[in-house]
């Protein structure tokens, strides 16, 4: 099993210390340190470290986006990035699983094209597709061209697969469903990219623009995948000769199956309830985590607390205030302020 800690310390060092030097002796050791990896994902390590450390951080991109999205829910994201972070990493085919696999796929393909457009990673650069020199016309008539440097998606896109992909070995159900929850995060990042441009002309009239694919916030990403994750399709497996099938859940067995969208979210299994603790869950249980009493939503002390009830702590904090230069002392007098807040946890 791999920690995140760990391996940031191996790209740390890789980082900090003379890249050239170490990633020209032997990446191929450093690769083979960093457990977790199948065969096939070493190979790729070895084989590109400069792009391999745009994967760990697209990783951890993905991991931080996946806290902010889920920070006020039972399920906080927090212990599914902690274990084993290129191998398998949540056990229960769930929901969250399958928001999971997809934000890191997003992370990786975005971290990847980024780093391919800054000039970074040596073997990928600009899209070329967007060079040729035809000029098009807006809705307003206004004329345009490609230009500058496009975000090569499509490279990221493939380096993502090649790598998370490898994983997929088992050939059952949850890697027909990983396989396709992995895909849903990297089109989502291809279908969200947006157009920049930049005007040409004589004292900015804009009479030519010149125009290039670039990436959205990766914030974007994670709101447009957290829609998704709330309309996610629940999907059992057809067993068909040719390997795993697998299609939308419906209550009456008789209808014709239905497939699942190729940016559906899916899942197997329904979730727990994420209330207790259970390391085969992936849940770290509420006990502790601090509520919103006023809130209605899913940080309220009764959703988080799962009606366990909940602690109130009293804090008091007091500070100097409106202050002001008194001529007469020459000197500065302030007020004490003081405030008490109140806390809630659940129990
Ligand atoms: C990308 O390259 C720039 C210099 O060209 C460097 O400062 C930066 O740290 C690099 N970033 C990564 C993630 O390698
Ligand atoms: C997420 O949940 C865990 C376990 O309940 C808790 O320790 C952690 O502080 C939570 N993280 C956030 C950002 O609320
Ligand atoms: C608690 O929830 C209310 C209502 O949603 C919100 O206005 C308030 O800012 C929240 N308080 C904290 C400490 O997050």
């Amino acid at each position: 099993m791999v920690y995140v800690h760990n391996l940031s310390r191996v790209i740390i060092i890789i980082v900090f210390c003379n890249l050239q030097l170490i990633v020209t002796i032997s990446p191929s050791i450093i690769c083979n340190r960093i457990r977790g990896l199948s065969p096939k994902q070493k190979k790729i390590c070895a084989e590109s470290p400069d792009a391999f450390i745009a994967l760990s951080n697209g990783h951890q991109l993905g991991a931080l986006e996946c806290q902010h999205q889920f920070k006020d829910n039972r399920w906080n994201c927090s212990e599914a990035w902690l274990k084993d972070i290129f191998g398998h990493f949540m056990v229960l085919g769930s929901k969250e699983a399958a928001f999971t696999y997809a934000i890191a796929n997003a992370g990786v393909v975005y971290a990847i094209a980024a780093a391919c457009s800054r000039g970074n990673i040596s073997i990928c650069g600009c899209d070329q597709y967007y060079r040729h020199q035809i000029a098009y016309q807006d809705k307003n008539f206004q004329p345009w061209k490609w230009g500058g440097c496009s975000v090569d998606i499509d490279f990221g896109i493939r380096f993502a697969r090649k790598f998370l992909d490898a994983r997929e070995i088992e050939a059952d159900a949850r890697s027909a469903m990983n396989l396709h929850n992995n895909q849903v995060g990297r089109k989502i990042v291809r279908k969200l990219l947006k157009k920049d441009c930049l005007c040409h002309g004589i004292s900015g009239s804009c009479s030519l623009r010149t125009c290039w694919k670039t990436l959205p916030q990766f914030r974007e990403i994670g709101d447009t995948l957290m829609m998704k994750y709330k309309k996610a399709k629940q999907v059992a497996a057809q067993n068909k000769d040719t390997g795993y099938n697998l299609v939308i859940r419906r209550s009456k067995i008789d209808k014709k199956p239905i497939m699942p969208k190729t940016l559906d979210l899916i899942y197997l299994e329904p979730s727990p309830t994420y209330c207790e603790k259970d390391i085969y869950l992936g849940s770290s249980g509420t006990h502790g985590r601090k509520c919103n009493r006023t809130s209605k939503g899913t940080d309220s002390c009764s959703m988080l607390c799962c009606g366990r009830g909940y602690i109130t702590k009293l804090f008091h904090r007091t500070w100097q205030c409106n202050c002001k230069f008194i001529w007469e002392i020459m000197n500065v007098k302030c007020d004490i302020c003081s405030e008490r807040t109140e806390q809630y946890f659940c129990k």
